[in-house]
C-alpha cells in the first residue's frame, strides 16, 4: 500500500523580493515500510518537500493523499490532528522546548492528543530508554550532548507510534560515529516497527540507508530509485 501519494505538486512562496517556485509538478508514491531519502543541491526544495508530505505547509497545486486519505483541502484543524496521531518530525536543529526536560519534552506530542499523565509518562520513559536516555530523564537541552539532544527529538517523534517519520538532516550536526548510531537507529525502527521513514540528507554515508531514493533539482524530481 501507498502511505504517501502525490500528484502534480507544486509549491511557490510570496516573497516581497519576488515569487519562488520551490516545488514543480512533483509526482510521486512512497509504499508503506520503504526508507526514502531525499538529496540535492541546497535550494533545491527537499525541506519544501518533506515539510509538503508531512502536512506542515500546503501545496500552491496538485495534490497529496496520506494512507490513501486526499488531504489537499482539508481544514487546518483536521490536519493538524492527522498529524499527531500520524506522523513524527526530526528537524535539524533538534527543536526541543528549552526550558522542559528530556522526559516532558518526549512527553508532550502525547500531552497535545490528551493522553492521560500517567500514560504520558509511562510511553514516554519506553521510548527514552529504547534511546539510551533513561539517565537523562530530568535534564534540560542545554545540559545534553549534541548526540543526546538529537536523541531525545527521535524519541519525541516515536513517542505516538507514527507511521511515518519525516527526519530533515537528522545527522547534520553529529560527528560520524553518532551519525552512524542515530541512522542505524532510524533503519532498525523502520525494519522493525515497519515505521516508514523519509529523510532529507547531504551525507552520502546517510543516503545509503534509503531503499527508494529521491534526488531534486530545482525544484523537480531528478531522479527516483527504488
Ligand atoms: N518561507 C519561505 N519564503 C520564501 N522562500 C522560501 C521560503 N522557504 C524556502 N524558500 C525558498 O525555496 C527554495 C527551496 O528551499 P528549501 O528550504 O526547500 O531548500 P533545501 O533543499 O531544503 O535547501 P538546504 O539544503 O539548504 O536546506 C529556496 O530557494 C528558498 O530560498
Ligand atoms: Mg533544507
Amino acid at each position: 500500500m501507498n502511505i504517501i501519494e502525490t500528484h502534480h505538486l507544486s509549491k511557490t512562496y510570496q516573497h516581497k523580493d519576488g515569487a519562488v517556485e520551490a516545488l514543480k509538478n512533483i509526482s510521486l508514491a512512497v509504499e508503506q515500510g520503504s526508507f526514502v531519502t531525499i538529496t540535492g543541491p541546497s535550494g533545491s526544495g527537499k525541506t519544501t518537500l518533506l515539510l509538503t508530505l508531512a502536512g506542515l505547509i500546503r501545496p500552491t497545486s496538485g495534490t497529496f493523499s496520506f494512507l490513501e486519505k486526499e488531504l489537499t483541502n482539508v481544514p487546518d484543524s483536521k490536519l493538524a490532528r492527522f498529524r499527531r496521531k500520524n506522523v513524527g518530525f526530526i528537524m535539524q536543529s533538534f527543536a526541543l522546548i528549552p526550558y522542559l526536560t528530556t522526559l516532558q519534552n518526549v512527553m508532550l506530542p502525547l500531552a497535545l492528543t490528551k493522553t492521560p499523565v500517567k500514560d504520558q509518562k509511562r510511553l514516554a520513559m519506553n521510548v527514552l530508554e529504547s534511546v539510551g536516555l533513561e539517565k537523562r530523564l530530568n535534564h534540560l537541552p542545554r545540559e545534553l550532548s549534541a548526540g543526546q539532544q538529537q536523541r531525545v527529538a527521535i524519541a519525541r517523534a516515536l513517542v505516538n507510534s507514527p507511521s511515518v517519520i519525516f527526519a530533515d538532516e537528522p545527522t547534520g550536526n553529529l560527528d560520524p560515529n553518532l551519525s552512524v548510531e542515530i541512522l542505524d537507529f532510524l533503519k532498525n525502527i523502520n525494519e522493525k516497527n515497519r515505521i516508514t521513514v523519509v529523510m532529507v540528507t547531504h551525507s552520502p554515508i546517510a543516503a545509503v540507508y534509503g531503499n527508494v531514493k529521491i534526488h531534486l533539482d530545482n525544484g523537480q524530481i531528478h531522479s527516483m530509485v527504488n
